[in-house]
């Protein structure tokens, strides 16, 4: 694991986007395609923003780009503010030239019995597109990963959860009132995230810098799960100083 601070958010969310923009065109010259693997939440914000600034004023096209997207609440109508469908269409799909077919979100309105085997299909599809070249990702304040809640092992793959409830406190916002917040999600499980080529754990501000010590600096362990990506020599952890504050004697600066 690799552990990288930038000056900002902006210019660290500028970084990871270039990385990304360069293995697109190196793939559009190989008349192949890249898999990205995405995530929501206020922490991709600025790289979905810079990547659509690279569209439109650099050309950069997205007609060879997969996604498949981390998580989802349960249940979630795909017409609802609240839902990763709106979130991913109004800050990235909407504004680029992506393909509709290449885009891979959990369906939060699938019928609960028929969840798992969707599931399957969702890792399956995730293999037949060659895997996740980039995969993204935030960072909860109880260390989870997508949506995978302590307890989560590191064998998980895509399913439905329960969320913890300091997650459910800290959407409650987005939701105007906790019982608004769904009890339930569909994540990406921990394996099918670490298979991924390169991961990128993007965290910004004070309040990411406990968590990101305890994840980071103390034993791996199933109570933090983001801790797994410790052993994963793919994983580069992108910091502004505010969240990397509690871990500064391991810093590359950039
Ligand atoms: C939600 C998402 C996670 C995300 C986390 C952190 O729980 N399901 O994928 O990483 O929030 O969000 P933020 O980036 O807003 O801090």
């Amino acid at each position: 694991m690799e552990i990288s601070t930038f000056p900002t958010s902006e210019s660290a969310s500028i970084y990871v986007a270039e990385c990304i923009a360069e293995n697109m065109r190196a793939k559009a010259v190989e008349n192949s395609h890249l898999v990205l693997g995405l995530a929501t939440g206020s922490s991709p914000l600025l790289l979905y923003k810079e990547l659509v600034r690279m569209h439109k004023e650099e050309d950069l096209n997205f007609e060879n780009v997969i996604t498949f997207n981390l998580d989802e609440y349960y249940p979630m109508p795909k017409k609802s503010a609240k839902s990763y469908y709106a979130f991913m269409h109004n800050q990235l799909f909407n504004h680029v030239n992506i393909k509709p077919q290449n885009i891979h979100l959990f369906d939060g309105t699938f019928p609960a019995s028929k969840i798992d085997s969707f599931c399957d299909t969702y890792d399956q599809k995730i293999i037949e597109a060659g895997g996740i070249d980039f995969q993204i990702l935030g960072i909860g304040r109880t260390g989870h990963i997508g949506f995978n809640e302590p307890g989560s092992s590191e064998d998980s793959c895509t399913r439905l959860v329960d969320l913890n409830e300091i997650t459910r406190k800290d959407a409650a916002s987005d939701f105007g009132d906790l019982q608004k917040v769904p009890s339930k999600a569909i994540t990406m499980g921990i394996e099918s995230i670490l298979k991924a080529n390169k991961i990128y754990l993007l965290a910004w501000g004070a309040e990411k810098a406990e968590v990101i010590r305890k994840c980071f600096l103390e034993e791996v362990t199933s109570k933090l799960p983001a801790s797994y990506l410790q052993e994963q020599r793919n994983v580069e952890l992108i910091l502004d100083p505010a969240a990397a504050k509690l871990i500064q004697s391991n810093l590359i600066e950039n």
